[in-house]
This record gives structure tokens, sequence and C-alpha cells, in this order.
């Protein structure tokens, strides 16, 4: 199996559980290859569907969280063949579709379609050996999943020229000064670092988590006056739900409260 795929329980009343998946071609540092590209996407539409799942971590081995688009495997195509077949599209474009928050949890490297994966995760918690970079330079190509227009999103445009076009790597305390990662935690507290994050949002209202992401993601693809008149229709909007009410009853009553995702 190019990945393992886990369900994990939240924490509070009435949470959901999340699901885990980890990278696992560990003898090619989890180079990604097209099946288990199709596996990853798989999982993640499952657990997308799965109305037992808030929210899903994505992660690889201590060495490598991925070191990038399988080579081996791209060596041969020629152009006809890489357009038609859809190189690094058809199946690199699911996690795009998931609507409920991702993970990335990023020990050793993220390189290349590695980097591109974390990216198209909603926020990455990344170990202290973590290891970021576009290198794909040094392989006379360019970034294909992403690369060049998430990173300068994320890090601004001198970081992220620097990156592709020298092909350097960048460790956790750039990539976290630059805005690349949320957090930085010891290798030894990665996972434990996520499972805290994902067992956080186990407990809160699936509607609000959904509308969340939904509304920050629109924040890269609107102008400013749509984005923020798409964010106060979903927030009208959850005004319908009965988490709203429990929500904000169960903090003026002074108790915790128990979400029902309606
Ligand atoms: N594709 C295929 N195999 C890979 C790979 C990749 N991207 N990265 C590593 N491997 C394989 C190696 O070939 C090696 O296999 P063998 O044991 O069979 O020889 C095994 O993984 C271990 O790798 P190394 O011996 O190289 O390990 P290292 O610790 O010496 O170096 C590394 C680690 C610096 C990450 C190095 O492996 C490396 O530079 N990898 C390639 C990184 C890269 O160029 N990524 C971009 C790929 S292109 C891309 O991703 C396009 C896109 O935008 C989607």
């Amino acid at each position: 199996e190019t990945i393992l795929v886990d369900t994990r329980p939240g924490t509070g009343e009435n949470a959901l559980r999340y699901g885990w998946i980890t990278l696992n071609r560990p003898k090619a540092l989890n180079a990604l290859n097209d099946t288990l590209m199709d596996e990853l996407g798989a999982a993640l539409l499952a657990f997308d569907a799965d109305d037992g799942i808030a929210c899903i971590v994505v992660t690889g081995s201590e060495k490598a969280f991925a070191a990038g688009a399988d080579i081996a495997m791209m060596q041969p195509f020629d152009f006809p063949n890489a357009y038609r077949k859809g190189l690094i599209s058809r199946n690199w474009d699911t996690i795009r579709q998931v609507r409920k928050p991702i993970i990335a949890a990023v020990s050793g490297f993220a390189l290349g379609g590695g980097c591109e994966v974390a990216m198209g995760c909603d926020f990455i918690i990344a170990a202290d050996n973590a290891k970021f970079g576009q290198p794909e330079i040094k392989l006379g190509i360019i970034p294909g999943a992403g690369g060049t227009q998430r990173l300068p999103r994320a890090v601004g445009k001198s970081k992220a020229m620097d990156l592709a076009l020298t092909g350097r790597m960048m460790d956790a305390v750039e990539a976290e000064r630059a805005g690349l990662v949320s957090r930085v935690v010891p290798l030894a507290d990665l996972h434990a670092e996520a499972d805290k994050a994902a067992q956080a949002m186990c407990g809160y209202s699936l509607l609000a988590l959904m509308a969340t992401k939904e509304c920050v993601n629109r924040a890269y693809e609107a102008p400013l006056t749509e984005g923020l008149l798409f964010e106060r229709r979903l927030f009208h909007a959850l005004f319908s739900s009965s988490d709203q009410k429990e929500g904000m009853g169960a903090f003026l009553e002074k108790r915790a409260p128990h979400f029902t995702h309606r």
C-alpha cells in the first residue's frame, strides 16, 4: 500500500472522528506516483463524504513527507503524452475538492510535488527537521502542481523566486517566519500536535468548519469586496443552524457546547 489510512476519535461531547493518512513509500522517500496519488485522492474523498469525520491529517515519515513527484515515472514522458494523460494534473487536483479541513503534518523533506501537496492542505504543522523546496529547476523543469502559484501566495514573490530559481531548501524556522507553516514543533511532538489540532476541530460544528475553510479559500480567488460579501452571506446562513443556537447558548449558560453538526 502506498498510503495507510486510519481514523481517530476527537475530544468533546458528541465529537466527530478524524481521518489520518500516512504516505507510505518509505524506500522512495514517498515519491508521488500515480498509484499513490490515486489512493490519496480516494482516501481524501472517502473521508470528505463520511458524516462521522470532521477533518483529516496527512503525514509522511520522519525522513520525508514526500520528496516530490516520482522522477522515474516522469522521465520517459514526452509532451503529447504528458498533455493527453494530464501528467500530475488528473489525480493531483483531487485535494482541491475536499471541503473539510486538511492538516499537513510535515517532517523531513517536502520537496517539489511534496511541498505542493503540503500547500494544497489547509495548514502545515512542521517538525523541526522539515525541509521545504521547489527543486524542479535542477531537473530541467518547473513546478507543475501549483508551486509557482501557491508558494508566492504563502511566502511572497522574493522568497518564492529564490526557492524556485535556485532550487535551495528552506528549513522549518525559515518556513514559519515566511508564513508557509503555521507552527514548528520538535519532531517527537509532531503527531501529538496534529492530533491535538484535529481533536479540537472534531469538537466544533462541522458546518462552521467547512464554512470557515470555504471563506478563507475565497480570499485567494475573489476581490476583497466579493470575498467580504461571500463571508457575510455564509455568516448569516449559519444562523439557520442548530449549532449556532447551541454554541452561543452554551457560552451564555457557561457550559460546554453539544454540537450536532446541523
Ligand atoms: N522520485 C523518485 N525517486 C526518488 C525521489 C523522487 N522525487 N526522491 C528520492 N527518491 C528515491 C531515490 O532515487 C532513492 O532511491 P534508491 O534507494 O533506489 O536509489 C531513495 O529515494 C532515497 O533517496 P536518496 O538516496 O537520494 O536520499 P538522500 O537522503 O541522499 O537525498 C533528497 C534526499 C535530497 C530528497 C534526494 O532524494 C532528492 O533530491 N530527491 C529528489 C527531489 C526532487 O527533485 N523533487 C522534485 C521532483 S519533480 C516534481 O515534484 C514535479 C512537480 O512539480 C510535481
